[in-house]
């Protein structure tokens, strides 16, 4: 990959996250590319985690750049403790500080219940669930140390989970994947109770399908993509920016009363469409 994905429809810098610190996990694809790119586009400087594919990682910190901002590429296996938390060491000493946390990496690997291995079922949920707490966890220790800084935010920190329809939509054949992402909607909610009174918001987003190397199966052959038209009411498959784009603006202020809530952005998937002609 030479250049990452980035439709431009965002061409001007907006200010919303300016003088701000994020940390994106698995941004050097999908959903984590387009939202890292995102945050540096409104002012953010961003910390681009990956796994493997250090030279995609390396594209989206040239972008991030090139928007007047701060980036660096870091390689860390969320679901490891101690990279997580040497990861963040690097974070804080070389950007001081974090603001936004969106905890997005995340992987599947589906097979029917009586095919799953045991590694297969850990794999999803170390990485999906524990990646998750491990992020956030070292997150909130900076935002309680921390606290309010008025100029840069109305809020001592914020943590976005990137969810899934599936945290609500049983999933026949990915028994691990939609556990995990139940275990999400839990987490989140539990996180945004416990640290609100200490001014920490923290919030999901909740993806449909969205066109990204995870789900390619279900939109690269045109009887797939309309396949998936049927689930999707709004009948468009979505794009990694219509993530991104939410994502930016709940980490904002513009969403500074926004706490322990998921935002849907799925085309209407979670609607039951099947009951639009039956019932
Ligand atoms: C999954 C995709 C799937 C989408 C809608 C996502 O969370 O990762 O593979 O297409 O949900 O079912």
């Amino acid at each position: 990959m030479t250049q990452p994905a980035d439709s431009g429809r965002r061409p001007e810098a907006l200010p919303l996250l300016r003088g701000q610190k994020a940390l994106v996990t698995g941004a050097n694809s999908g959903i984590g590319l387009a939202t890292a790119i995102a945050l540096g586009r409104a002012g953010a400087d961003v910390v681009v985690n990956y796994v493997f594919g250090r030279e995609a990682a390396e594209d989206v910190v040239s972008k991030i750049q090139s928007f007047g901002v701060r980036a660096f590429a870091h390689e860390a296996d969320v679901s490891d403790e101690g990279q997580v938390v040497g990861m963040f060491a690097r974070m804080l000493e070389e950007f001081g500080t974090i603001d936004v946390l969106v905890a997005n990496a995340g992987l599947q690997r589906d097979a029917a219940l009586t095919d799953m291995t045991v590694e297969e079922w850990h794999k999803v949920i170390d990485v999906n669930l524990t990646g998750q707490f491990l992020c956030a966890r070292e997150a909130a220790k900076e935002f309680l140390r921390r606290g309010v800084v008025p100029e840069v935010s109305r809020s001592a920190g914020k943590i976005v989970c990137m969810s899934s329809v599936h945290q609500i939509i049983p999933w026949s054949g990915h028994a691990n994947y939609a556990a995990s992402k139940g275990g999400v909607l839990m987490l989140m909610q539990t996180l945004a109770q416990e640290l609100g009174p200490h001014g920490i918001r923290v919030n999901a987003v909740a993806p449909g399908a969205i066109r990204t190397p995870i789900n390619r199966s279900a939109w690269d052959t045109p009887e797939a993509e309309q396949n998936l038209l049927k689930l999707i009411p709004y009948r468009r498959v979505g794009d990694p920016d219509d993530i991104a784009d939410a994502v930016t603006v709940l980490a904002s202020d513009l969403m500074d009363y926004v706490v322990g809530t998921t935002i849907y952005v799925d085309g209407g998937m979670t609607l039951f469409p099947g009951f639009a002609t039956g019932g």
